[in-house]
């Protein structure tokens, strides 16, 4: 079992092992979840801090309850996007958390690569929990553990990524993460959606969504991130609905026993319809927040084991 990451920063600088390594320990923490007693002192005496510089339900709460469950002494600072001026606030902020000794440090923002420079400035793990449009990496390694438990393997399937993938760092990391374990990947959209550079993702790229979804494993669909667009990029969400929305309908065309999944938050009429959401023989959206909690105690136990397998640096 090999893990060699200080940090969380993102699936691109994980190995296919590493990524094997972090899902086989999150299975033992799915079966640790379900025990009436849930606690561990894997993390007992370290502090974990979180800051969300932008809003989050599943996330933040899923660290929260991961900290907790496995011991350690867990802060959580809601930072409003509101009061943050980028770059010099940022680093002062970090600095400031610095002194008081942490040892995980979860962080979400806005701006794309905020997360790496912060982990250049302080002495703990830093693990990104969504920066920008960038990545999400325990995002898409709960959707890996969240498939390979439902289709008993992580390779070789076929993978539709549907929506707004142009602003999502969902679908960034889960392109990266499913590609480095050997997947074929369909990203599903109007062109307006579609990243620029498309091509070097190394995925087929569908603007109809029925023959995007030609007998898929796995159909996996992206909220319209509004937050993140200025104006223009769909004609109005009805007409996405019609030719993006996820029903019954477009599904047909996926094989029989392909999986719906959804990161959240969802908007129903949107994105998906809203009774195939539920449809617990289709849909995999409760499982994907089960495996949350799991795949960030294991991605904590890990950072931790490296934490204290180095001598402690002693600030400057
Ligand atoms: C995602 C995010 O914040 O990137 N949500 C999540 O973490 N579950 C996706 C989204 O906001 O649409």
């Amino acid at each position: 079992m090999r893990f060699d990451q200080r940090h969380l920063l993102g699936i691109e600088p994980l190995r296919p092992d590493e990524i094997t390594t972090l899902l086989d320990l999150s299975d033992k923490y799915v079966t640790l979840n379900r025990q009436r007693d849930k606690r561990s002192t894997t993390l007992s005496g370290l502090t974990q801090i979180n800051m969300f510089f932008e809003n989050s339900t599943r996330t933040q709460a899923s660290f929260e309850l991961a900290g907790k469950r496995m011991g350690a002494d867990v802060m959580n600072m809601s930072m409003q996007a509101s009061s943050i001026k980028k770059g010099e606030t940022l680093i002062d902020t970090a600095m400031t958390l610095n002194a008081m000794h942490p040892d995980l440090l979860v962080v979400r923002h806005p701006h794309s690569g905020a997360v790496d420079l912060l982990a250049q400035k302080v002495n703990c793990a830093v693990i990104n929990a969504g920066d920008g449009r960038h990545e999400h990496p325990t995002q898409a390694l709960l959707d890996a553990l969240t498939i390979r438990r439902a289709k008993g393997r992580l390779h070789r399937l076929s993978i539709a990524i549907c929506g707004d993938i142009a602003h999502s760092r969902v679908a960034r990391s889960n392109i990266m993460l499913l590609g480095k374990m050997e997947n074929r990947i369909r990203l599903v959209g109007p062109a307006t959606l579609m990243p620029a550079g498309i091509a070097d993702f190394g995925c087929e790229v569908f603007e109809d969504m029925t023959e995007g979804l030609r007998d898929v494993d796995v159909v996996m669909m992206l909220r319209l991130q509004k937050e993140r667009m200025d104006g223009g990029f769909i004609p109005s969400e009805r007409e996405y609905y019609h030719r993006y929305g996820l029903d019954t309908e477009k599904l047909a065309s996926a094989r029989p026993d392909a999986i719906v999944m959804h990161p959240g938050p969802m908007n129903r009429g949107v994105e998906i319809d809203g009774t195939l959401a539920d449809d617990i023989n289709r849909s995999v959206i409760q499982e994907q927040v089960e495996m949350g909690v799991a795949v960030r105690m294991a991605v904590m136990d890990l950072l931790a084991r490296n934490l204290r397998a180095r001598p402690k640096e002693v600030m400057a």
